[in-house]
C-alpha cells in the first residue's frame, strides 16, 4: 500500500460534484505531482487529501491508516503538512512568528526544526525579523513551505509552491523539495510548470474536470505525445 492512498474521492464544495472518482497515491520519500487545467480540481483534490472539504465517496489513508474522517488538524498531528494556494503565510508577522505559528501543535522543542528550514533556505535566517509580507514572491514561498516544515511532516503536500516566481527561483525551489524528498519526506505536489515538474517527479497525475486522465511516472507522461500535445504544449 502506498505511503499516501486518496482513492475514488468524490465530492465538491455544494451541490455538484468537483471531483469525479480523483485517486492520488505518493510512496514514501517520492515526489508526486498533479498538473492539470486551470479548473481541473487540482487544489479542490488537494483540500480533499488534507481533509478541508467532505468526500461523498473515497478515502484517505495515511502510513495505512484510514485518516477519511479526521479534521485538517488531527490530519497534521497524523504527519501531513499542506501549503495551500493562496493566503500561505502571515505577512505582518514577522518570518519566524510565521514558522512559529507552524509549530503550533508542538509541545516540544522546535528550535531544532526551526535551524533545519534555516538551513535549506538560508535568507530566511537572514530576514526572520522581517515581516513575511515585505518579502519577494520566492521568499514567501519559502516561509510557507518552511512554516509547513515545523511540524515535521511525513507527506508535504504543496499547491502551486512557485507560483508568479521567475524560472530561476523556481530551479531552487525545486532543488529544495528534492532535498526535502531525500530525507524521506513523501512530496504530493500541484504545479502549473507542468514539464518541469514532471521532470523531478517520481509519479505524475493528470487530472481533467475531477477525474485522472493521465496516471504514469513522470518521465512517461513526458514522453507520452499525446500528454505532450495536449497538456505540454507540444
Ligand atoms: N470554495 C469554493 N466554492 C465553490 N466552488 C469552488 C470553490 N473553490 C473552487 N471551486 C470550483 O471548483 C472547480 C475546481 O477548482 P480548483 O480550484 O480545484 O481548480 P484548480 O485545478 O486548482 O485550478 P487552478 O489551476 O486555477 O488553481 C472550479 O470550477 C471552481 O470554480
Ligand atoms: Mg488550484
Amino acid at each position: 500500500m502506498s505511503f499516501l492512498d486518496a482513492s475514488e474521492m468524490t465530492g465538491g464544495y455544494g451541490a455538484a460534484d468537483i471531483l469525479h472518482g480523483c485517486t492520488l497515491k505518493v510512496e514514501k520519500g517520492q515526489i508526486a505531482v498533479i498538473v492539470g487545467p486551470n479548473g481541473a480540481g487540482k487544489s479542490t483534490a488537494m483540500k480533499a487529501v488534507f481533509g478541508m472539504l467532505r468526500l461523498r465517496g473515497g478515502r484517505v489513508t495515511l502510513d495505512g491508516e484510514d485518516i477519511t474522517a479526521l479534521s485538517p488538524q488531527e490530519r497534521v498531528k497524523k504527519g501531513m503538512g499542506f501549503v495551500p494556494q493562496v493566503n500561505n503565510v502571515f505577512p505582518t508577522m514577522s518570518v519566524e512568528e510565521n514558522l512559529e505559528m507552524g509549530a503550533f501543535i508542538r509541545a516540544d522543542d522546535f528550535r531544532d526544526t526551526m535551524d533545519q528550514v534555516y538551513e535549506l533556505f538560508p535568507i530566511l535566517r537572514e530576514k526572520r525579523h522581517q515581516n513575511a509580507g515585505e518579502l519577494s514572491g520566492g521568499q514567501r514561498q519559502q516561509v510557507a513551505v518552511g512554516r509547513a516544515l515545523m511540524t515535521k511532516p511525513k507527506l508535504l503536500m504543496l499547491d502551486e509552491p512557485t507560483a508568479g516566481v521567475s524560472p530561476i527561483v523556481m530551479d531552487e525551489l525545486f532543488d529544495r523539495i528534492i532535498e526535502v524528498a531525500r530525507t524521506g519526506i513523501s512530496i504530493l505536489m500541484v504545479e502549473q510548470n507542468a514539464r518541469q515538474a514532471l521532470e523531478i517527479a517520481d509519479q505524475g497525475y493528470v487530472l481533467v474536470q475531477g477525474a485522472n486522465k493521465y496516471t504514469d511516472t513522470g518521465a512517461a507522461l513526458m514522453a507520452d505525445p499525446e500528454v505532450r500535445r495536449t497538456f505540454l504544449g507540444g
